[in-house]
């Protein structure tokens, strides 16, 4: 591993065939992410992880690592667009923390605090889908769903299951179960599944596990996200 970049002044050692974020994150450097999971293969969506390369903007998770880059991440000017991302993400959906069961474990509102986000600032879109509670141990809501991709992934790649899939254009993409009903309770989807593990907001949640940690030691009242790249993703 001799070969290394810049990011934000930092010297970045990677290996041939990383990105960016593949090589930051194994240099304990975290950039902001929604759509990246070290198990899967990028997804480029989110837009997160946008960082400028030599004076232009990329995706972080899909731009490979060149030896001698200078990379810009953690500057006002892109944590401002990655906000802008994230207030856009929290009004196309219904994300009301206060009563939703994965808040503090959450990792959009955890890139929200991160971010210094006060309010969703744009008018809200109010999705009005309808909940998927047919599955004996799984609910789906899916107004809260920032079409990630990862469930779709860890189903089809890891699963081999193929239960859920993006449908729909533009700002009608939407996630949709793959069986005829349309119905969770018609899928092989079990709480096994790696699907069942990956959501990085509250759209998939085990039924009667609600709650059930104290406020003060969720996931990101310990620790605030930029704080988690080591023992999340150092690999
Ligand atoms: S349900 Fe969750 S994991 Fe699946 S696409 Fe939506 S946000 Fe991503
Ligand atoms: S993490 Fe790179 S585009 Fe989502």
């Amino acid at each position: 591993m001799s070969q290394t970049f810049i990011l934000d002044g930092k010297t970045i050692p990677f290996a041939d065939g990383q990105t960016i974020m593949q090589a930051a994150t194994q240099a304990g450097v975290f950039i902001p992410h929604l759509c990246y999971h070290p198990d899967f293969k990028p997804h480029g969506s989110c837009k997160l992880c946008t960082v400028k390369v030599n004076g232009r903007q990329t995706a972080s998770c899909t731009m490979r690592a060149m030896a001698g880059m200078v990379v810009e991440s953690d500057t006002p000017e892109i944590n401002a667009e990655r906000l802008t991302l994230t207030q856009m993400l929290f009004v196309e959906g219904n994300h009301f923390c206060p009563s939703c069961e994965q808040s503090g474990n959450c990792q959009l509102q955890a890139t929200a605090y991160h971010l210094g986000m006060m309010s969703p600032h744009f008018d809200h879109f109010f999705p009005n889908r309808a909940v998927d509670a047919s599955h004996p141990e799984v609910l789906l809501d899916f107004n809260r769903c920032i079409l990630c991709s990862l469930c779709v992934r860890a189903s089809r790649d890891v699963d081999g299951k193929n239960v859920f899939a993006l449908s729909g254009r533009g700002i009608k993409t939407h996630l949709i179960v793959n069986a005829k009903s349309g119905q969770l309770a018609d899928t092989h989807f079990t709480l096994d599944d790696k699907a069942a593990q990956v959501c990085p907001v509250g759209v998939i949640l085990k039924k009667r596990r609600g709650f059930a940690v104290p406020i003060g030691e969720r996931t990101y009242d310990k620790q605030p996200i930029s704080a988690t790249v080591d023992a999340a993703e150092g690999n």
